[in-house]
């Protein structure tokens, strides 16, 4: 794939603010006709609004879902397949963080459903779609708060989430930045296990820590003892626009043709939890995680 996006489709999760909306720009800017996943027809109309003119590029469509809900997944899937034969790069870049535990309507606690289960269960959706549109990429966005899951690392010692599969709806154990942090976890090492899926399909699916960036979910996690410095923290993080430049390098670099099965620390290839190297514990979430979204193994 070159940066030239004409003739491709690009669809975006999360598009409506953050680097969402910064990596929807960039990619409509290079021509991509665009498919922008935002919660609201409202919110997804101003992220139209605001590419189109940043842009000049006319061809940016919405489709709404509540990911935190597989009923909407399945109807977004749906209104894709209506409009679209091809899929040629899918990023799954939405992502949430709760202070408490919260369940969604299928009953999921909400950091698995919204950051693991609905990437997982939309991109299988679409596995057609990109397929057909071969050479074609899957991006997904991580967070490196899965090597450690403290927010102020001022001690030495990292805390890496773990795994518990006995234990995935975080019934017997919940600290929030943990769980977001292991559904973090969830989504790459069943990246990896798609990637091994995808071979000789000519579909790549590589995952990504875009680096501390200031947008909403900066806001979502941090302490209370944090908020009044939270205007001046973000003076120091990445800008949205540098936020997404992860994605978009993982979207549209040529020399990323073939690369796939990675993880990347912005644009730079980097070593995951060991934990998330080992097939056996990855098929054992791929066979859990396809239960709780209804699909075959
Ligand atoms: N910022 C960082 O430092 C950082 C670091 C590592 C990884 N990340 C990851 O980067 C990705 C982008 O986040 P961001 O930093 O740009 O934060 P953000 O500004 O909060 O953007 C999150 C996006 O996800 C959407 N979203 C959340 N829950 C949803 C749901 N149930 N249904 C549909 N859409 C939903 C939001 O839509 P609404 O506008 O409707 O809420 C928003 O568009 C996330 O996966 C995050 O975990 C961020």
């Amino acid at each position: 794939m070159s940066g030239d996006l004409h003739g491709r489709v690009c669809m975006v999760t999360g598009a409506t603010g953050g680097m969402g909306r910064a990596i929807s720009t960039e990619l409509a800017r290079r021509g991509a006709t665009m498919v922008l996943l935002a919660r609201s027809p409202a919110s997804g109309e101003a992220a139209r609004n605001h590419i189109v003119a940043a842009t000049g590029n006319p061809r940016v469509e919405v489709l709404t879902a509540d990911l935190a809900d597989q009923s909407s997944i399945r109807r977004l899937a749906d209104g894709f397949h209506q409009r679209h034969d091809q899929l040629h790069v899918l990023v799954n870049n939405a992502g949430a963080h709760f202070r408490r535990r919260a369940l969604s309507v299928d009953g999921i606690e909400m950091h698995l459903a919204v950051n693991h289960l609905s990437w997982f269960l939309l991109t299988r959706l679409l596995l057609d779609s990109l397929e057909a549109g071969a050479p074609a990429r899957i991006v997904n966005i991580g967070s490196q708060s899965m090597a450690d899951t403290r927010r102020v690392k001022i001690r030495r010692t990292p805390r890496p989430a773990t795994l518990d599969l006995d234990d995935l709806n975080s019934e017997h154990n919940f600290q929030p930045m943990t769980v977001y942090a292991t559904a973090k976890l969830e989504m790459l090492m069943c990246g990896y296990a798609l990637a091994r899926r995808l071979t000789g399909t000519g579909v790549t699916v590589n995952t990504a820590h875009p680096g501390i960036t200031a947008t909403n979910i900066v806001d979502a996690i941090s302490t209370p003892v944090l908020k009044p410095f939270l205007g001046t923290i973000k003076r120091f993080l990445l800008t949205p626009e540098q936020g997404a430049q992860a994605a978009i390098h993982l979207a549209t670099a040529p020399e990323l043709e073939t690369t796939t099965g990675h993880y990347f620390i912005k644009q730079t290839e980097a070593h995951s939890p060991d934990i998330s190297y080992n097939i056996a514990v990855q098929e054992q979430l791929w066979a859990a995680t396809s239960d709780l979204v209804g699909l075959p193994r």
